[in-house]
């Protein structure tokens, strides 16, 4: 049987590669080729961006609560075609179906419904300059924004970038990640379908060092948003810096989730749970480092493990609590990180195996993994490992929780249990991260911004103010005299 062949999506259409060359797309749960993808080279990249030029002026044309409009009838459709972009998530990159039916939903139907509400109230400012002068300020759009994403989450990851950006009225060029790309250029479909104007959101894709920098370094965009890793994104910042273009960086993290003697420990150990082993760990933000007040760290680790046992893996289609790691890559890199713990003298307490039963050999399977006794030096406390490992460190103090937790090149979020207020403003204000979690984990919606520290990035993410990050402001002087 031939595989399905995608194109990149360009000016409202699929177009063939210009070298005809196309790489095999693989679903992590089996090893076997998923589909045929066109590999992107410098030539696609210049097409894509002088299509998103283009439109640049028939996007800015469109009035704003049209504009706004146009993004909600592409949340509409992504609901409507809910079940198929999950699937096609899951097929591509293992995550449990429900978790991509949940990002289908709740992030990408719900990013382009909430920024699709914002473009008519995204104003200037009247400014009370000295004399008899009028001063104000206009927010325009950066112009051709180029998003470089990854792969835990292309739909996610996508939305995050492409919603906020068509509401500031620039136009995109997005490069999704080589391991998984195919909900990325459905989307593309479904916003042409929902009246997006032609080259308003093109699809390039490729592999990073060919696609990516080509996009990156192109003289004509005026924005990159990117989301992936710390040495990438250096490369990427380089590029765009070449032509003074600005960057926004998501890097990644080695979150801590701190639960303190006072805390509620059943929620806690609820959430500790999906917290490192939803989509196994290859989420931005996963608490990859439990720290436990001594005083309460046995109980806890030993209820934590024996729910950690009880976890079934398995294809992303049958909904395990499990599914595959993305690539054959991201698999030696798990278990060689699994590797250097056990070196290092970190107790496994469960798991610490690749799967290999019976209709799972091909697939990248890993166990949930819990190392207990870390210390804080070790590779496994300090490095995104990005799979279904934690790390567990106990503490004494909130002083000491804060050195492990800010301890690392890393600053994206952080959890804190505990029931006591001041303990929960004082870590809050403390802790060097862009998110923190109180008596539970993850955003509780995309209302609010999350932000990062050191080398985790900058340049907010989500709610009102990321809209702000794809415009540029320009400055009014009247002279009345
Ligand atoms: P990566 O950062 O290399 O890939 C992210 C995106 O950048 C992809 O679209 C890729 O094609 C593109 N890219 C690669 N090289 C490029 C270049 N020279 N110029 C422009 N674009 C380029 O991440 P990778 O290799 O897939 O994953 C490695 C590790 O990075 C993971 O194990 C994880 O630790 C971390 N990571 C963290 C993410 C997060 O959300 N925090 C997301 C992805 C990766
Ligand atoms: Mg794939």
């Amino acid at each position: 049987m031939s595989l399905t062949k995608y194109d990149h999506y360009i000016a409202g259409a699929a177009r063939a590669p210009a070298t005809n060359r196309y790489f095999d797309t693989l679903d992590p749960s089996t090893g076997e080729p998923l589909a045929e993808v066109a590999e992107g080279s410098a030539d696609d990249v210049d097409r894509a961006v002088r299509a998103a030029r283009d439109a640049r002026n028939v996007w800015g044309k469109v009035e704003r609560r049209d504009r706004g409009r146009i993004l909600h009838r592409i949340s509409g459709r992504i609901l409507e075609e809910l079940e198929e972009l999950a699937r096609l998530e899951t097929l591509d990159t293992g995550f449990p179906l429900r978790e991509s039916e949940f990002v289908a939903r709740e992030v990408a139907a719900r990013h382009f419904e909430y920024y699709g509400g914002l473009p008519d109230k995204l104003g200037g400012e009247t400014v009370p300059v000295p004399g008899n002068n009028v001063d104000f300020t206009l927010r325009e759009p950066l112009g051709v924004v180029a998003a470089i994403i990854p792969w835990n989450g292309p739909l996610y990851a996508a939305s995050r970038c492409i919603a906020p950006a068509l509401a500031a009225g620039n136009t995109v060029v997005v490069k999704p990640a080589e391991e998984a790309m195919l909900t990325v250029l459905r989307l593309a479909e479904i916003a042409t379908e929902a009246g997006l104007p032609d080259g308003v959101l093109n699809v390039v894709t490729g592999f990073g060092p060919a696609a990516g920098a080509a996009l990156a370094g192109h003289p004509d965009i005026d924005g990159v948003s990117f989301t992936g890793s710390i040495e990438t994104g250096t490369t990427v910042m380089k590029l765009a810096a070449d032509h003074v273009v600005p960057v926004g960086l998501e890097l990644g993290g080695k979150s801590a989730n701190i639960v303190f003697s006072d805390a509620n420990l059943d929620a806690a150990l609820l959430w500790t749970l999906p917290a490192i082993f939803s989509c196994s760990g290859q989420i931005c933000v996963a608490g990859s480092r439990l720290v436990l007040h001594e005083d309460v760290h046995d109980p806890f680790l030993e209820r934590l493990v024996e729910a950690t046992r009880k976890l079934r893996i398995g294809p992303g289609l049958e909904n395990p609590d499990l599914g595959p790691l993305v690539s054959d890559g991201q698999l030696d890199r798990v278990t060689d990180y699994i590797e250097a713990g056990r070196q290092e003298g970190a107790s496994l307490e469960t798991g610490g195996r690749r799967v290999t039963d019976g209709s799972l050999a091909e697939g990248y399977f890993v166990e949930p993994t819990i190392f207990s006794g870390v210390k804080h030096e070790m590779r496994i406390s300090q490095e995104e490992i990005f799979g279904p490992v934690l790390s567990v460190l106990s503490f004494s103090d909130a002083e000491e929780a804060l050195q492990i937790a800010n301890g690392t090149q890393y600053g994206l979020a952080a959890g804190v249990w505990t029931s006591d207020l001041k303990t929960a403003h004082y870590m809050a204000r403390s802790l060097e991260a862009g998110s923190v979690y109180v008596n539970r984990y993850f955003p509780a919606g995309l209302e609010a911004p999350s932000g990062a520290y050191k080398r985790s990035g900058f340049g907010s993410v989500d709610g009102a103010e990321t809209l702000r990050r794809f415009t540029r402001v320009k400055n009014v002087v009247i002279g009345l005299d």
